[in-house]
């Protein structure tokens, strides 16, 4: 039985830190094994301008207790951009790409973007910049049944960007469904990234008895087996259009009560690759594990793979109910189970 791994350090395609106290309780535990991150720039006030940039990534890494952690930052798309602004940014590196929020899809995304048509001249900037255009690919209308959101905006929008921007690299934040990791692996110049709550709930997990249970609700939804099934094969064998991407997503446990208030959201970053690494051993796959957290995302990304490496070693660990610090008090993902697995040291 394998006891130990050593693998390319990780990193974290899609993270969300916050602001304020909640960014200074929760970037530490994903600068504790990632050396990378995308911090998604959807906070109270979104990341739309290069100086909002610029001074978002300083204050996450200034608050990740690492020396050499850094913070990729996308742009907030909006349809009312700077658009000098935006190309200045993309050109010199403050923004790693643009994020597509559809408008009122998940937390604070009532700025997003509610007709993609008004944004294709950002999809051409990105296009020609070579950079990357980050989706949160779930169409919100009334008639749209919630777990079927992501279908209909693959099947609505998600193709008309792909055949009017061929060469624009796309990744489909989040893939939830079979459909969506089919979309992926059969057009070109599109990635997915892939949660670990995705790949270890169904939607029994959340509805139960009439009754949403609030910690594992988050946006899109998780489905059904046969999505969950589909990807895992993803991650751990259709080993090239897929990455790391855990969108742990902080709530206060007071914005986690049901039926009153609850924003979706998982909270994974205390354990996010022991738990991606117990998933890859469920599946006789570890062998891969290494290409879904350390090189697919840089090669997709035009960036530099890391050259420090990661141990995890066999060790039983209980996680706890809650992160818990000052004020703050968020309900960690997978609490009271087992893990296998324990990040354990940085080897250069
Ligand atoms: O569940 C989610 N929570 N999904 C998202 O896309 C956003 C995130 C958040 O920011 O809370
Ligand atoms: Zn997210």
């Amino acid at each position: 039985m394998t006891t130990s791994i050593n693998i390319i350090q990780p990193d974290d395609w899609h993270v969300h830190f916050r602001e304020d106290e909640m960014l200074k309780v929760v970037t530490k535990y994903s600068a504790r094994v990632n050396r990378r991150c995308i911090a998604m720039p959807n906070t109270s006030t979104p990341i739309t301008s290069s100086n909002q940039a610029i001074n978002y990534k300083k204050l996450i890494e200034s608050n990740s207790q690492s020396l050499n952690f850094e913070a990729l930052i996308p742009c907030y798309l909006t349809d009312s951009l700077n658009i000098d602004d935006f190309t200045y940014a993309l050109q010199n590196k403050i923004f790693v790409g643009g994020k597509l929020y559809p408008s009122n899809a998940t937390t604070n995304s009532q700025y997003g973007v509610n007709d993609i048509k008004k944004i294709y001249n950002i999809f051409e900037i990105l296009e020609k910049e070579n950079s990357v255009l980050l989706i949160h690919g779930e169409l919100n209308r009334d008639d749209i049944d919630i777990f079927d959101r992501e279908k209909y905006f693959i099947d609505e929008e998600l193709y008309q960007i792909r055949s009017s921007f061929k060469s624009l690299k796309i990744v489909l934040e989040h893939v939830s469904s079979d459909y969506g990791v089919d979309f992926v692996k059969t057009n070109n110049n599109i990635a997915g990234t892939i949660t670990p709550h995705h790949m270890l709930l169904t939607k029994k997990d959340v509805f139960k008895d009439e009754e949403i249970n609030p910690h594992h609700y988050c946006m899109p939804v998780v489905k059904n087996e046969n999505d969950l099934l589909s990807l895992r094969k993803a991650a751990c064998f259709d080993n090239i259009k897929f990455f790391l991407g855990t969108d742990s997503a902080p709530h206060h446990i007071e914005d986690k009560k049901y039926p009153n208030s609850f924003k979706a959201g998982i909270f994974s970053s205390p354990s996010s690759i022991e738990l991606y690494t117990s998933i890859f051993e469920e599946e006789n796959a570890l062998e891969n594990l290494e290409k879904f957290s350390s090189i697919n995302g840089p090669k997709f990304y035009n960036l530099d793979i890391n050259t420090d490496y990661l141990t995890l070693e066999r060790s039983e660990t209980i996680i706890p109910d809650y992160t818990e610090e000052g004020s703050i008090k968020i309900k960690n993902f997978y609490a009271n189970k087992n893990i296998n697995w324990k990040a354990s040291k940085l080897d250069v």
